[in-house]
């Protein structure tokens, strides 16, 4: 029988590292600041918004929010941007995906200052994180990368198999675990045969969307799992894990809720309070 992650104790031990960096900003006269802008009806987006409000009241870190009417135009989204990198107390700006579907997400994304952009998805972050020299690191791999880390394991050779090749998981983290060694695999959805890859993983990332797409014979005895998945199902939030089945085969699991996003608010904080150290 496996184990499953105590996500939450990781994440209370990492806060109080953090609170002792904000401490030492605050002596310095210095707030860290987060400006989200928000440009969706999305009930999920909502939920994260505030998540991450009430981490940045938790650690003492000051938080904007923009939110924006449905007839925007690109062009005035791109000079709230403009405003906001010109801004002496911004220190990190997060555009919530996805956004209405008339605004070009990218041109957005590419606005944002490199050293606002907490998300990490501006190309010369992405650029620094595929030449493995230090950038922004994009919230949920970091987080990731961050629950591995606490489980002390060897990556180098490790089969790492990530499964979904979303800029704001999947490629990212693959990216992530080659840099640490590991052999990566990633699947997607025109992947044939899934189960076959699956069935290699060390260290299994499962990011697609879709509710219990991987049961226990998909995967590897005493791998590692990761469910990145937030799915609500008969009014109920599971994972993209057949959780209880697969944690009879497994060393470790992540669990949903309280799994990978916990991690995910925890590291945006993580990079908020970065951008404002190195400001
Ligand atoms: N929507 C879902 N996850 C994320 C994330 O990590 N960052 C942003 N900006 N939007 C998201």
């Amino acid at each position: 029988m496996g184990e499953i992650i105590n996500v939450s104790k990781i994440v209370e031990c990492k806060k109080v590292e953090l609170k002792e960096r904000v401490n030492l900003l605050k002596q310095k006269g210095i707030i860290p600041k987060l400006a989200v802008i928000s440009a969706n009806h999305d009930e999920a987006s909502k939920s994260y918004i505030r998540n991450k409000r009430k981490m940045c009241e938790e650690l003492g870190l000051s938080q904007e929010e923009y939110v924006l009417r449905e007839d925007i135009t690109l062009n005035e989204v791109l000079k709230l941007v403009s405003s906001l990198n010109n801004d002496k107390s911004v220190h990190a700006i997060l555009l919530q995906l996805p956004i209405y579907s008339h605004l070009d997400e990218n041109k957005i994304l590419m606005e944002i200052s490199p050293k606002k952009d907490v998300d990490g998805f501006h190309p010369l972050n992405l650029g620094k994180l595929l030449i493995g020299t230090q950038g922004i690191i994009p919230c949920t791999p970091k987080g990731i990368i961050t629950i591995l880390d606490s489980l002390n394991i060897d990556y180098a050779g490790k089969v790492a198999v990530v499964v979904g090749r979303s800029k704001i998981v999947g490629k990212p983290v693959s990216q992530l675990l080659l840099n640490k060694d590991c052999t990566v695999i990633t699947c997607h959805s025109k992947t044939n045969d899934l189960k076959q890859y699956t069935k290699m993983a060390d260290i299994l990332v499962v990011a697609t969307g879709i509710p219990h797409l991987i049961t226990s014979d998909m995967v590897k005895e005493n791998s590692i799992i990761i469910d990145v998945g937030i799915n609500r199902v008969n009014g109920k939030i599971v994972g993209d894990v057949d959780t209880q089945e697969v944690l009879k085969k497994v060393k470790y699991i992540t669990p949903v809720p309280k799994g990978v996003g916990l991690t995910t608010v925890l590291s945006l904080m993580e990079n908020v309070v970065y951008m404002a150290e190195s400001f």
